[in-house]
């Protein structure tokens, strides 16, 4: 069980999902991810754990909401016909079990092996079962991900759609910009790809919080940090092949039942379309 570096993220993220499936007005519905926190908080001392739980309350507003529109957009992507779905850092995701996604739709989940190595034995556990198929790929998208994919069934001739949800960070990172030109050879007309316009402050204080605690008790940061440049995703995802379009946040939240602090409008979701 991963209990500090970049894979502990995801309990994070699980326990907010958690959180919301509690909820009598919840934004989506994702029981599984109980049985994850409850498996994570046996392998956690109580002072760490705590950590974990304030996190995730610092986090829980917005990143909730997120959860919820990548559902909308995971429907928006089968409804154009992608029939590949591929999450870039999964974590403790459970589109594959939660969604009733079509039985055509393949599903390949990338993350780490310290990560999976929870995660499967939980769902096993649990005795879940994904309504698509689903792959787990065990790959570190900083090294040679697309071998293992391609060697998994992955076909780069089927329209795919990749999910980036919280686990590239900033786009002006090298190898951040080396996951997406690998993803682009791999596209076929038509895919699509989202990443978000965050504005992040990297010195705010829940971000130095998070850096904290995945760091553990390691001497050196896991988690990237944005460069201090102005660089323009938008230009040079068109550059590469893609069309873009920009949401902001409160565009997108603006039909949801849930109060969400309006945001600099610069801040959204460029979603991207294969040319
Ligand atoms: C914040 S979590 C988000 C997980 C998931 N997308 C979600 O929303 O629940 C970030 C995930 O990215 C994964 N990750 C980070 N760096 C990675 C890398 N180099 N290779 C593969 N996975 C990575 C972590 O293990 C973690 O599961």
């Amino acid at each position: 069980m991963p209990v500090d570096g970049v894979a502990v993220t995801a309990i994070g993220v699980a326990v907010i999902r958690a959180r919301e499936t509690e909820r009598e007005d919840r934004l989506y519905s994702d029981p599984l991810a109980r049985e994850f926190v409850t498996a994570a908080e046996a392998g956690f001392d109580a002072e760490r754990w705590a950590r974990m739980e304030a996190l995730a309350d610092q986090f829980y507003p917005g990143r909730t909401i997120g959860v919820r529109l990548v559902d909308e957009r995971f429907g928006e992507a089968i409804e154009a016909g992608c029939r590949q779905i591929v999450l870039l850092g999964a974590g403790l995701d459970t589109r594959a079990y939660r969604m009733d996604l079509p039985s055509d739709v393949h599903v390949y989940e990338i993350d780490l092996p310290e990560l999976f190595a929870f995660k499967e034995p939980v769902l096993a556990a649990a005795h879940a079962t994904p309504t698509c198929p689903r792959h787990v790929i065990v790959a570190d998208l900083g090294g040679d991900w697309r071998k293992t994919l391609l060697d998994s069934g992955f076909d780069p001739s089927v329209p795919t759609y990749w999910v980036d949800e919280g686990s590239l960070g900033y786009l002006n990172n090298d190898w951040n910009q080396r996951v997406v030109r690998t993803l682009t050879e791999l596209s076929a007309p038509g895919s699509r790809f989202g990443t978000g316009r965050l504005l992040v402050d990297p010195d705010a204080p829940q971000y130095r919080d998070l850096r904290t605690f995945v760091a553990g008790d390691s001497a050196t940061e896991p988690l990237p940090r944005p460069r201090p440049d102005d660089f323009d995703v938008e230009r040079w995802l068109d550059e590469l092949g893609w069309n873009t379009e920009f949401r902001s946040w409160n565009d997108m939240t603006a039909h949801l039942d849930r109060p969400s602090t309006p945001l600099d409008p610069r801040i959204g979701n460029i979603a991207a379309v294969r040319r």
